[in-house]
C-alpha cells in the first residue's frame, strides 16, 4: 500500500474546450503535484447539470476534458480519472451528508449567495452543490483537496460535514480532508487581465499552430518605437514567456527588451516557439485521444471500477455508523 496522502480533486466539465490559462494555471500545476499524492481525478459530470441545460454539449465537455488531462500527461496507472456519475455511493452518501449540515451553512455558499445576488432564481442543485461535493471528497478518505481559492469554502464545508459525521456517529467514521491551495500562476489573457472563457481574451489550447500563433499575436502590449527599452516584467507576454521559456530563455529575453531593438513582435515570436515546444505533442495527443471516444469510456471504467472499491468499502462504514446497516 503507497504511504501517500490521498489528494482528489474534481473537474467539471462545463469550461472545454481548454484554454492556456487553464492549462497553464491549473491544469500543468495539478499533474506536478501526481508524484507526491496518491492522486485522484475525476470528471464532475453530474455537478455540471446544476447550469448545463444542452446534452450534446455537456457529452462532448465530458470526453473534452478527459482527452485533455490525458494528453497532458494524467497516467492513469498511477492516477485514478473517473466519472462522479460512474459511482452511485456518491449520491447516496450525499444524502447522508445532507442530514448533518444546517441549511444556513449551504445558505451561506459563494455560488448560491453570487446567484441570488445577480438576481437569479437559482435552482436547489446550486444550493446542495456543495454536499455533492463534499461526498466527492470524503468518500475516498481523501486527505488533501488542491482547489483554487474559489473552492476553498466548498472544501472547509465538507470538513465541517466529515466532523460532524465523526461527532455524531463516531470517530474514524470518516476521514476530515484538507484544503491544498495550490500556488497556482495568474496567466494574463489577450487584454492582460487573467484569462477566462467569460473574459473573451482567452487563448484555445488545442487550437493548430497558425491559430495560435494568430492570437499570440494579439496580445496586448506596450507601443514603444523599436529601438527603446521595454519592460519585460508584468506584460503579459513576458509573464507567460516565464511560464513555458527555460530561465536561460527568459533571461535572455528581458536582455533584449531592456537593450532595445528587440521589439514586442519579435518577442511574440520567440513566445510561439515557446509555446509550440510546450503545446505541440500535446494538441496532436489530444486528437488522437479525443477521436476515440470508445477509449476514452475504456479508461474511465477502469478508473471507475478501482474507485468503486474505495467507495463501497467506506459506504459499509458509513451505512454501519449511522444504523441504516443490513443485518
Ligand atoms: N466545484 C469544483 C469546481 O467547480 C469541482 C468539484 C466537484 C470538485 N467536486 C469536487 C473539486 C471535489 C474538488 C473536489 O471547480
Amino acid at each position: 500500500m503507497s504511504q501517500k496522502k490521498v489528494s482528489l480533486t474534481g473537474v467539471k466539465p462545463t469550461q472545454a474546450p481548454p484554454h492556456l490559462g487553464n492549462y497553464l494555471g491549473a491544469i500543468r500545476p495539478a499533474l506536478r503535484l501526481a508524484d507526491q499524492f496518491d492522486g485522484r481525478y475525476f470528471i464532475a459530470d453530474y455537478h455540471a447539470l446544476t447550469s448545463m441545460r444542452d446534452p450534446a454539449a455537456l457529452h462532448a465537455s465530458i470526453y473534452d476534458v478527459t482527452a485533455t488531462w490525458l494528453a497532458c500527461g494524467l497516467d492513469p496507472k498511477k492516477t485514478l480519472l473517473y466519472r462522479q456519475s460512474a459511482i452511485p455511493e456518491v449520491f447516496e452518501l450525499a444524502w447522508i451528508l445532507a442530514c448533518v449540515v444546517a441549511t444556513g451553512q449551504l445558505e451561506r455558499g459563494h455560488a448560491y449567495k453570487a446567484a441570488l445576488d445577480s438576481g437569479e432564481a437559482p435552482n436547489s442543485g446550486l444550493l446542495f452543490y456543495p454536499v455533492l461535493m463534499a461526498a466527492d471528497i470524503v468518500l475516498f478518505n481523501t486527505n488533501v483537496v488542491p482547489v483554487g481559492q474559489d473552492q476553498k469554502q466548498h472544501v472547509e464545508l465538507a470538513r465541517d460535514m466529515a466532523m460532524r459525521v465523526n461527532h455524531l456517529w463516531g470517530a474514524g467514521t470518516l476521514v476530515v480532508p484538507e484544503v491544498f491551495v495550490s500556488d497556482a500562476p495568474l496567466v494574463p489573457g489577450l487584454d492582460g487581465k487573467k484569462m477566462s472563457k467569460s473574459g473573451g481574451n482567452s487563448v484555445p489550447l488545442f487550437d493548430d499552430a497558425d491559430a495560435l500563433r494568430r492570437l499570440v499575436m494579439k496580445f496586448t502590449c506596450g507601443s514603444e518605437p523599436l529601438g527603446a527599452p521595454k519592460p519585460s516584467e508584468g506584460t503579459p507576454v513576458f509573464e507567460i514567456y516565464k511560464l513555458v521559456a527555460t530561465d536561460d530563455e527568459v533571461k535572455t529575453m528581458a536582455r533584449k527588451l531592456a537593450a532595445g531593438g528587440y521589439g514586442w513582435g519579435h518577442a511574440k515570436e520567440d513566445l510561439c516557439v515557446a509555446l509550440e515546444r510546450e503545446i505541440g505533442s500535446k494538441r496532436e495527443a489530444y486528437r488522437s485521444l479525443r477521436a476515440d471516444e470508445a477509449a476514452l469510456d475504456h479508461v474511465l471504467a477502469e478508473g471507475a471500477a478501482q474507485a468503486r472499491e474505495t467507495a463501497r468499502a467506506t459506504m459499509e462504514r458509513v451505512r454501519g455508523a449511522v444504523g441504516i446497516a443490513r443485518s
